[in-house]
């Protein structure tokens, strides 16, 4: 967009304090000013604003809203049947190479507070591996053993990009081949105030934010990485966030369902603490699944229980998905077909005489999790908590480095205790993720082999 375009643009959509700033700038400072800003999407954020300017309540109406069919956990000897045949299924996928893996690691993980990129924590119990270091020793253990290369996909921001990738090579990506990691950045889109003015963050910069987790969808098609996976033949996308250590990356049972399905996306669910947890509820909206945020759910629907008292709505959502490679494509096909959000937030930035001011900013995201009433088939299948799910939220209490930890403990000492082994009540316990992925790997591999006990116990 040349200069005059991009100030027109400005000027077309009220932005005259912008222009006027832009007017005042120095020849250098206006150079940098058109290349930060340029490719922004102004039409679109001033669009959004006009949108949620609008007054009405957008929450899904109780008549409307019913629960999913969900692939429950196996119990009988027929979904135990089911499962396996699932795995099967799953195992051919990645046998043929047919399967990638995406972290999408852009959040600012304000919650949490730790200087640094989410990933970059150290959590695992013993050693004290980052979250990113679990991720991808699970992705160099698949590789090996269905003998193939599963791309492993990053998503950044523009905050954390640089930081990511320093990362990765400085812990030489963790043992897997560097050409098979992917970093890609996911957009930004400018925030704006209350009233519809866009927000400067300093002299040549707008104040801009993470355009959400489902930018994810839109950034791989735009950096050309997902033509790049089809065109090589990769079919399905396993997707997780970055805040989950318990995560199983590219589950072949859960793969094995998506396909069987015929799913265009799948999601796993839990069921869900309690009538307050925080957690997005996966359920029937006019006919199509969806997921909606715990803050866009009416308390009736929240708090809904059962004949038998259990909660009526009871799939929480673990944000762990795939996605076939040719249904993101088609959410590109005509523009970006997710739709945004808007959150009311406050942020610092610079106020009109330089000073660093507290101000209302409203900021735009997607939420990768809209995809699913977009397709055409979805499938959502219950895992267990304890097995797959304990998110890093905050620094203290629920969903902390602290819980996630003894998530993992417990989990693996399940898995030392199904191969015979007992564990003292107090003892650590971390098993590699390269020398297992599960129960069943852990009672194979440890037939022949002794585990000295200690109050920190490490397998690899
Ligand atoms: P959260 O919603 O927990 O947000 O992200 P966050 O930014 O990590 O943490 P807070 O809210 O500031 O404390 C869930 C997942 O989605 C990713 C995060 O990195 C995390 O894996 N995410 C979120 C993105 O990749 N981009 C975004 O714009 C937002």
């Amino acid at each position: 967009m040349t200069e005059q375009d991009f100030l027109k643009t400005l000027q077309n959509y009220g932005q005259h304090h912008i222009v006027e700033h832009y007017r005042a700038l120095t020849p250098h400072q206006r150079d940098v000013f058109l290349e930060a800003n340029r490719d922004l999407d102004v039409p679109l954020v001033m669009r959004l604003h006009r949108q949620f300017c609008q007054p009405g309540d957008t929450r899904p109406s109780s008549a409307g809203i019913s629960p999913p069919r969900v692939v429950s956990l196996p119990r009988s000897t027929r979904e135990h049947d089911d499962a396996l045949r699932a795995r099967s299924v799953g195992e051919s996928l990645l046998q043929r190479q047919k399967v990638a893996a995406l972290v999408v690691a852009g959040g600012q993980g304000s919650r949490l507070g730790f200087e640094g990129p989410k990933g970059t924590f150290p959590l695992s119990p013993v050693k004290e591996k980052t979250l990113f270091q679990l991720f991808a020793e699970q992705v160099r253990c698949l590789s090996a053993r269905f003998g193939v290369t599963i791309p492993f996909l990053i998503m950044t921001s523009g905050d954390n990009h640089v930081d990511t990738v320093r990362f990765f090579q400085r812990n030489r990506y963790f043992g897997l081949t560097p050409d098979s990691v992917y970093f890609f950045s996911q957009g930004v889109l400018p925030a704006v105030s209350p009233d519809g003015r866009l927000i400067l963050r300093d002299k040549v910069h707008f104040y801009t934010s993470p355009n959400g987790h489902g930018g994810s969808l839109k950034a791989l098609s735009d950096s050309g990485l997902l033509a790049r996976l089809m065109a090589a033949g990769y079919e399905e996308l396993f997707y997780c966030q970055v805040d989950n250590p318990l995560v199983r990356i590219a589950d072949p049972v859960f793969l094995g369902h998506h396909s069987l399905e015929g799913a265009q996306v799948s999601t796993k669910v839990v069921r869900r603490r309690g009538v307050d947890e925080k957690v997005g509820v996966y359920l029937v909206v006019n006919g199509r699944q969806a997921v909606i945020e715990y803050s866009d759910l009416d308390e009736t629907n929240m708090k809904a229980l059962d004949e038998n008292g259990g909660i009526l709505y009871w799939a929480g959502n673990t944000a762990i998905h795939i996605f076939s490679l040719s249904f993101i494509r088609d959410l590109n096909s005509d523009g970006f077909a997710l739709p945004y959000h808007c959150a009311r937030k406050s942020a610092y930035v610079v106020s009109s005489d330089w000073e660093p001011a507290s101000v209302d900013v409203w900021k735009f995201e997607t939420f990768v999790f809209d995809a699913i009433p977009l397709a055409q088939r979805a499938c959502c299948m219950e895992v267990a908590r304890e097995e797959e799910f304990a998110p890093v939220k905050n620094k203290e209490g629920p969903d902390s480095p602290d819980t996630a930890r003894q998530a993992l403990i417990d989990l693996h000492r399940s898995w030392l205790e199904k191969a015979g082994i007992k564990v003292p009540p107090h003892a650590k316990v971390e098993i590699s993720p390269l020398f297992a992925l599960s129960p069943e790997d852990v009672v194979e591999r440890l037939r022949n082999r002794r585990v000295v006990i200690s109050s920190e116990i490490y397998i690899e």
